[in-house]
């Protein structure tokens, strides 16, 4: 870091406003050589509108912004590029029917007598592909990736453009902890080459372990600003937050013997040899545990009726059930927060009141009119229990920062009162403070006597909110391990394919 000179990228007094939301208020910024910046602060704190004003999406109301003391106006996306700086998207971008290499070089395919030069492109695409460990043919279709893949491609993209300045914006919530190695690797080499990088993240483990400095804004403004040796947790969330939080999991176990799901030998399409059989009890909060690709968003999915069974049995509250598309699996209480809330979880066009009452519908209408006031109450209520920050409940949900977005498909499953509530990834990209409400809330849930079965990659939150761990290692229920037996290591084991050792054997 040369401080010597004029920071590489300095933005003073931005300001931006929406209607009815001040989403930046005098920001100030800097950014130095070959340094890794971390941007924090809570959802709807206004990260992602300064990144996109430093990346040309956006022109801020007011204020400057300098490129080595050079005052620049960044207007436009190809500009920013030429200005070396490269902005890998919160949500990502890629266009799905093309294929992985055409998606790298959007708009700048490499050309041989003006005409695309496909087997260079392809070639060139290998290469960024080997770069960030992502071994797939660049002719794959992108639609047929993972999300994490799909992530890793956007990586390769911005690596691909030679950028000098590189905006991961949340760039870990969809990659598996090996893959967010791999980018942890690729973020250390990428410094070393001379490259900064402005990095934001929910995860402060993360923050800790890769921060030369931390910047922190909170409702919008600047928040205060971390040294490498004063980062630390606390130090952290009480500049986010501006308390500290303590109780962080809260779980209050009601036991019952009444089971809620039973499932027998049920064999999903995407692992149709491997038959899973369990039981959730009234009141029990269980984490499937895991690595990605061992079969826990295929097992959440079929048994919300994306993607039907093959062949098995799921009883529900001692009633056996077809459940072969998700409006059955509603009619049986059963809800699902989905890990791709883009794709299953939210209708963005539409707005915060009209997705939380999406599932409620038919109980708050009659004759076929719905009950306006009560569905408003309605998603007033959920607004206010989550606190999603929007400045009303009329706001489309596109309009809301990504976490926020989560908390509007937590709430419409809240508002349904679920006998089984399905929840994969529940606090990917949300905020500590309302990790914190979300995990409250799921132990509310679970006293009133709902059964929640969670996936989570987050191992402190599997640990800290579950009251039984099912362990999944490819397709297969590996292992289950109860309270008394939690420990990383036991999690870790079974889920690589290790056997039950005797200890963590319940009768
Ligand atoms: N296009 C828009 N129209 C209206 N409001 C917007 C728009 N874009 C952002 N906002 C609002 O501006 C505020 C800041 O949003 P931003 O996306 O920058 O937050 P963030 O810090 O990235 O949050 P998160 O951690 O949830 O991603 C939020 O209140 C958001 O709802
Ligand atoms: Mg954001």
């Amino acid at each position: 870091m040369n401080r010597a000179s004029p920071p590489l990228l300095e933005a003073n007094s931005l300001g931006k406003r929406f209607p009815g939301v001040v989403a930046l208020d005098d920001v100030d910024l800097q950014l130095y050589d070959a340094e890794v910046l971390a941007v924090i602060g809570e959802n709807g704190a206004g990260k992602s509108t300064l990144m996109k004003i430093l990346a040309g999406i956006q022109l801020p109301d007011q204020g400057q912004i300098r490129l080595s003391g050079k005052e620049t106006v960044i207007r436009s996306v190809e500009q920013a590029t030429a200005n070396g700086i490269c902005l890998i998207h919160q949500e990502l971008n890629l266009c799905e029917n093309l294929s992985v290499a055409a998606n790298i070089f959007l708009g700048r395919e490499p050309r041989r007598f003006g005409l695309i030069d496909e087997r260079r492109c392809l070639e060139k695409a290998g290469e960024v592909l080997q770069q960030v460990g992502l071994n797939l043919p660049p002719q794959e279709l992108v639609g047929s990736l993972t999300i994490g893949q799909q992530q890793m491609v956007e990586i390769a993209k911005a690596i691909s453009t030679d950028a000098r300045m590189v905006i991961m914006d949340e760039p870990t919530s969809s990659l598996s902890q090996k893959e967010s190695e791999s980018l942890f690797e690729i973020i250390h080499r990428l410094k070393q080459q001379g490259v900064s990088i402005i990095y934001i993240s929910h995860r402060l483990g993360e923050v800790e372990r890769l921060a030369d400095r931390v910047t922190v804004l909170r409702d919008g403004k600047n928040a205060g600003e971390l040294a490498r040796d004063e980062i630390s947790h606390n130090a952290m969330v009480e500049r986010m937050v501006g308390r500290e939080l303590s109780n962080y999991y809260s779980r209050t176990v009601t036991e019952s013997d009444e089971t809620v799901l039973k499932i027998s030998n049920l064999r999903t399409s995407a692992n149709p040899h491997c038959p899973l059989s369990c039981e959730i009890k009234r009141g029990e909060i269980v984490g499937i545990a895991g690595l990605v690709g061992a079969g826990r968003t295929e097992l959440l999915t079929t048994l919300f009726g994306v993607t039907p069974a093959i062949d098995g049995q799921i009883t529900v509250t001692g009633k056996a059930c077809v459940i072969d598309n998700s409006e059955t699996a509603i009619r049986h209480g059963i809800g699902l927060v989905p890990e791709d809330r883009k794709l299953q979880g939210i209708v963005l066009e539409m707005s915060i009141r009209a997705n939380t009452s999406l599932p409620t519908l038919k109980s708050l209408s009659a004759m076929g009119f719905i009950d306006a006031a009560a569905e408003r109450a309605l998603a007033e209520s959920m607004k206010q229990r989550l606190n999603t920050k929007a400045p009303h409940i009329e706001q489309p949900v596109k309009f809301l920062s990504g976490g926020n977005q989560q908390k509007v498909v937590i709430a419409k499953w809240l508002a349904m009162k679920p006998n089984i509530l399905l929840m994969d990834e529940p606090t990917r990209g949300v905020d500590v403070g309302a990790k914190q409400e979300i995990y409250r809330l799921m132990d509310e849930l679970a006293q009133t006597g709902v059964a929640i079965l969670f996936v989570s990659s987050d191992m402190e939150e599997v640990l800290g909110m579950a009251d039984r761990i099912l362990v999944m290692h490819e397709g297969q229920i590996g292992g289950e391990l109860h309270k008394t037996n939690f420990s990383e290591e036991s999690v870790m084991h079974l889920a690589t394919g290790g056997a039950i050792k005797t200890e963590t054997k319940i009768a």
